[in-house]
């Protein structure tokens, strides 16, 4: 995603349209028109979106509560609406959300107010160093390194470069025992022209959609190790296809929510 596209509502801008796939208000016409662009190709986008978001609580709980950590730096957040882990976090955990998107972060210091240790920055995943040598987030740490640090819903966005950069600078910054969570998007894709038209879309608009083979994820994230391999969402702990027809089930998975995966140090 270009950043020049990101302040500019005479273009659609991806961040927006997703706020619009989850039913938010932090939208602009122009977005709310790609948008339904989209949905009228993958009519699933919607509830793709959705399963997202819930795998994120998902994920909210199994750091804090299993995996026991206080503090979780999270990139590439978009609105940390409702349906995003702050939600559920426990008094003395800190989560520290992230996104390049100006508009992003207003609107998101905005919903947040003053919720108690949770904080909102603006910051480019592919500089994680910006973030985490900012002065206010050295100061919320506290010298604390052994953090679970998520990157969900973005990695299509991402060049090779980029994600082998913040994953590398992430594991150095860390101390043993910090955990990444990882949604490889993008990966193993069918051929499909509707899946490519959807593609044009984005790229119309400044954000290459890049496609990829799942292995090579494991190349982009090292030093991190495997925890737990990628898995799609129909096979995520807890998922409930209660709500999911048929071609939404054959969507989901590798199409909509891709894989996701624990990685630790
Ligand atoms: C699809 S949303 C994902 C939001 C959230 N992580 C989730 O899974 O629900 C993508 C967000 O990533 C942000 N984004 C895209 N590229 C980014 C980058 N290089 N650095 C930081 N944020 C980025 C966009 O502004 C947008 O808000």
């Amino acid at each position: 995603m270009s950043k020049e596209s990101i302040i500019d509502d005479s273009r659609p801008n991806a961040g927006r349209m997703y706020d619009y796939y989850l039913g938010g208000n932090h939208n602009f016409e122009v977005d709310r028109q790609a948008a339904d662009q989209v949905i009228k190709l993958l009519p699933f986008a919607p509830k793709g979106a959705r399963l997202q978001r819930w795998a994120l609580q998902d994920i909210a709980k199994e750091l804090i509560e299993r995996r026991s950590y206080d503090v979780i730096i999270d990139f590439a957040s978009g609105l940390p609406t409702n349906d995003h882990f702050h939600e559920l976090v426990p008094e003395g955990t800190t989560v520290i959300y992230s996104d390049y998107d100006p508009v992003v972060v207003e609107y998101a210091r905005d919903i947040l107010g003053d919720t108690p240790n949770v904080y909102f920055f603006e910051a480019d995943a592919a500089q994680p160093e910006a973030l985490l040598e900012r002065p206010e987030v050295q100061e919320l740490l506290g010298g604390r390194r052994k953090v679970g640090f998520v990157m969900w819903g973005v990695s299509a966005f991402l060049t090779d470069e980029v994600i082998a950069h913040t994953a590398k600078y992430t594991y150095e910054w860390a101390a043993p025992g910090s955990c990444l969570v990882f949604n490889a998007q993008g990966a193993d894709l069918p051929k499909n022209e509707t899946l490519d038209r959807t593609f044009q879309i984005y790229e119309q608009m400044g954000a290459k959609f890049h496609k990829r083979a799942l292995g090579h994820f494991h190349e982009l994230l090292q030093p991190w190790k495997v925890d737990q391999d990628f898995i799609t969402l129909l096979e995520w702990h807890g998922f409930d296809e209660s709500d999911l027809n048929k071609e939404d089930l054959e969507a989901i998975g590798p199409l909509a929510g891709g894989y996701g995966a624990y990685f630790v140090k």
